[in-house]
């Protein structure tokens, strides 16, 4: 077994698996009585490139693909963690939200290597593992604001403990990421979104178009992003065929105006947990997901953190985005509150974290 020097003896290791997108991941991730956490493992194996002739992920490309390479991945992850199988002490899954044929595969390659080793089997929801990221890589502990940013997501949590957490917003629309990526399509930049759109936007004057700041000012906590993204499409429609230049002002004018609107909402949220947190308890405010990535919204957060006295946490990027660690993280923190599963987990597509939270007008499956 590896080596763990500055670790309470005996840490519970668990196997981490993750399918429930177009990530194939597997990790291996110990965590001491005192709540440390350390990785062991974390292999990831992308599909980009199975979906980019399609635009999209195809949901049935995504589950073979997985059940294709999990098996070689759960291997890899326990050899370069230097664990066996025997020495695990649980084995953890997405369950959900996601893709039903990618959590089906990995959900039952967790529940079949549980069963063959008589360990634990540990549901994960995979937004609760992105939520709870912060403690493995920063020692954070709950409570804490959470921005989460994705592709399929955009949700503001309070994060109170492992298995309770309250969500404060969501997208009525699309989900950032996915502004990002479609406002890479409509101006002919290349997928993922995201990065490219930040790229072009470095040449950019971020004041040449006056695009809309969606939700600014109102009492609603929520996020919505379509109508910006069609105001782009029209700005861009304008003074088509674009340069260079062009594109690049209107990638830096919607960086921009997506800021404004994220730093709102988040002034907003922290607002409403001042008063949630335990005297004298340390403020902390933290971001995960692919957009969390993105220097200009990066930047905009820090000063907002700021200015309520907050810490700006974002784990390194690999741990951001889609990840086996995080899913090992998340079942080790659920393991030693006792939250274990049994066999029959079932997978869950939509899986709300805070199931109390009442529906935003408008949300759709990413509420
Ligand atoms: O968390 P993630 O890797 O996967 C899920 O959606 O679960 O997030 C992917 C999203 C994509 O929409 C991608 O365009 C966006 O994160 N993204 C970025 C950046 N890097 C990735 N968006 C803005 N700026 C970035 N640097
Ligand atoms: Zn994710």
């Amino acid at each position: 077994m590896a080596e763990l020097p500055d670790f309470a003896p005996d840490p519970v290791l668990v196997l981490g698996i993750e399918t429930s997108c177009d990530e194939t991941a597997a990790a291996v991730v110990a965590r001491d009585a005192a709540g440390t956490g350390r990785i062991l493992s974390n292999v990831v194996l992308s599909q980009f490139d199975s979906h980019a002739l399609y635009g999209g992920v195809v949901p049935e490309i995504a589950a073979r693909a997985h059940t294709e390479c999990l098996d070689v991945l759960i291997r890899k992850a326990l050899d370069e963690a230097g664990v066996a199988l025997g020495d695990l002490s649980a084995v953890a899954a997405s369950t959900g939200p996601g893709l039903i044929g990618g959590l089906i595969v990995g959900a039952t390659s967790g529940k079949a290597l549980a069963l063959a080793t008589g360990i634990p089997f540990l549901a994960i929801n995979h937004l609760e593992a992105h939520a709870l990221t912060a403690g493995l890589t920063d020692g954070i502990r709950p409570p804490y604001l959470m921005l989460l940013v994705s592709g399929g997501h955009t949700q503001l949590l309070w994060v109170e403990g492992t298995g309770r957490y309250r969500r404060l917003a969501t997208t009525i629309d699309d989900a950032l990421g996915e502004a990002f990526d479609k406002t890479a399509k409509l101006l002919g930049l290349p997928m993922p979104g995201g990065p490219a759109v930040e790229r072009a936007a470095l040449n950019g004057n971020p004041r040449r178009f006056n695009l809309p700041r969606p939700m600014l000012g109102r009492e609603d906590p929520h996020f919505s992003f379509a109508g910006l993204k069609t105001a782009v499409r029209h700005a861009a429609a304008k003074i088509s065929p674009l340069s260079e230049q062009d594109i690049a002002d209107l990638c830096a004018s919607f960086q921009a105006a997506v800021s404004d609107s994220v730093a709102d909402r988040v002034r907003l949220a922290i607002r409403s947990v001042l008063p949630l947190l335990p005297e004298g308890a340390p403020r902390n405010f933290v971001a995960a997901g692919g957009v969390a990535a993105n220097k200009t919204l990066r930047t905009t957060l820090i000063g907002i953190a700021g200015e309520f006295g907050f810490a700006f946490r974002a784990p390194p990027l690999e741990l951001c985005t889609d990840n086996g660690a995080m899913i090992a993280w998340a079942g080790a923190e659920r393991l030693a509150a006792g939250l274990v599963d049994g066999l029959d987990a079932p997978v869950k597509p939509r899986w709300p974290l805070d199931p109390a939270a009442a529906k935003a007008a408008g949300a759709g499956v990413k509420a």
